[in-house]
């Protein structure tokens, strides 16, 4: 099992490209599914998330091979055909290792008529129910059972689901892959479904942009009201994936807590305004700067690029405290919390997080604790006493975005710092390491035995 040796205190200096969206690219993969045409997909990071779904997706049929095209820093292109649309179960083999595999249930129903899908099951970061997703498909008119630990889901007797309004909200808000699943199945739906409280993620904006891409009629993407007028059949497309905020967030936050100077490239601002304006509160200096030249020899700047602009951030003073609630988007989000607790965790004076999306996703303030971090965790609220300096500890990672974060600590103490069980990060960062090499930083990929 890999863990990372991280010698802290080195100021982080350089430039870092920011890669595609996991959150996007997952449910993009999934709506392959809807069609015997090609997708195919852009900016696809290489991350242990992918392999897994693109395995998911072999099994049910669709094949996944990746293709010429991006370069080393511009993640993967993947093919997407289906080629056996008979196969109707997902395992729970490969359902129980990431949630986001569920998001085959939407166009396995709508497309196959019937789906077999495991139930995810809970995870480190909290009980994670499936209810809206199935509340939103039962509205469309689909029968659903569970039987054996798997959601069996199948379409009315007409043979199509039939469009609906459907209220998607739960009492923690909308739901993000809730939105991406019943919104996928829609669109080959009979008549016209409108999902109000739908999420307003940008990774829902770019699969609606997918799915129009491939036929489908989706209006209000980006809205909490999603209008969408099914259609016969979509067809393929070839689309290129939105960068990802939260590892753009993590790279900030980064080059912060080691009182660094980066320019981040690809960033995508205009999905990470509530962050940003946290982080500019926090004392960082962001400023947009100009970007290299993108693919077609032009350079990418401006509000047209403000899903991949250049930002330089810099911080040379102690940071200042604050209040961060997470909250859907365009609140702050719940992906970055832990990361900005470690820079919460070195500024000066008394911070409180809340978290108002996973009550308990918080899994790093144990580790935190032992690098001398002072934290007084409260239901679903942290009160963070910002100390000097965190100490160099070994540490354990629990979920991907808390190992994120105990990577910032590590980068920011003084002293080593082991973080066992990096396999976590490995399905969300794509060559964190490498990235944080590149920039200065003393992190190394070691093997361990398992802890
Ligand atoms: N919820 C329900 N019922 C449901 C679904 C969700 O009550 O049927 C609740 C959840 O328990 C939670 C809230 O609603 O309290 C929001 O959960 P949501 O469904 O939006 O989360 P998700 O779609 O399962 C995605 C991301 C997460 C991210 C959350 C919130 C993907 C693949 N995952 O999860 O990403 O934290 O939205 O923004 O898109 C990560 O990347 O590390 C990660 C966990």
């Amino acid at each position: 099992m890999d863990a990372f040796v991280i010698h802290g205190g080195q100021r982080l200096r350089g430039r870092v490209r920011i890669q595609g969206s996991k959150n996007a690219a997952l449910p993009l993969m999934t709506v392959a599914i809807l069609t015997d045409d090609e997708v195919v997909l852009h900016d696809v990071p290489r991350l242990t998330d992918v392999d897994n779904l693109a395995s998911l997706l072999n099994t049910l049929g669709c094949r996944v091979r990746q293709g010429e095209g991006n370069g080393p820093d511009h993640g993967q292109t993947l093919h997407l055909r289906v080629e056996d649309p008979t196969a109707d179960t997902a395992e729970y083999d490969i359902v129980r290792r990431m949630r986001a595999t569920f998001n085959v249930l939407g166009p396995m129903l709508a497309r196959r008529g019937k789906a077999v899908v495991s139930m995810p099951g809970g995870c480190n970061i909290g009980d994670r129910p499936v209810d809206l997703h199935l509340r939103g498909l039962r509205a469309l008119g689909a029968r659903i059972e569970l039987d054996g630990g798997y959601i069996h889901a199948t379409v009315p007797e007409s043979g199509r689901l039939r469009g609906a309004r459907v209220f998607l909200g739960g009492s923690m808000g909308p739901t993000v892959t809730g939105t991406a699943n019943v919104m996928s199945a829609a669109t080959l739906a009979e008549g016209t479904t409108i999902l109000e409280s739908a999420a307003c993620e940008p990774e829902i904006v770019d699969l609606a942009d997918l799915l129009n891409r491939m036929g489908a009629r989706i209006g209000g993407a980006g809205t909490p009201r999603l209008t969408i007028e099914g259609v016969e059949s979509l067809h393929g497309a070839e689309h290129a994936v939105i960068a990802d905020r939260i590892e753009a967030g993590t790279y900030i936050m980064a080059a912060a807590v080691t009182n660094g100077d980066v320019v981040i490239d690809n960033c995508p601002v205009d999905a990470l305004t509530a962050a940003l304006d946290r982080l500019v509160e926090i004392g960082i200096e962001i400023t947009p700067v100009e970007s290299p030249l993108d693919r077609s020899g032009a350079v990418a700047t401006g509000p047209a690029s403000g899903m991949g602009q250049s930002v330089r951030v810099a911080s040379r003073r102690r940071l200042n405290p604050i209040t961060v609630t997470t909250q859907p988007h365009p609140g702050f989000p719940t992906d970055l919390q832990a990361q900005i607790m470690v820079l919460l965790a070195v500024a000066d004076g008394n911070s409180i997080i809340t978290e108002k999306i996973f009550p308990d996703r918080f899994l790093h303030v144990a580790e935190l604790l032992r690098m001398g971090a002072s934290l007084v965790r409260n239901g679903s609220s942290v009160l963070i006493s910002g100390v000097r300096e965190l100490i160099g500890a070994p540490v354990m990672a629990s979920d991907l975005r808390a190992s994120a974060g105990l990577v910032l600590a590590g980068l920011g103490a003084r002293g080593v710092t082991t973080i066992n069980r990096v396999y976590h990060l490995d399905r969300g960062y794509e060559k964190m390491e490498v990235n944080l090499q590149n920039l200065g930083a003393r992190i190394e990929r070691v093997k361990r035995p398992a802890v």
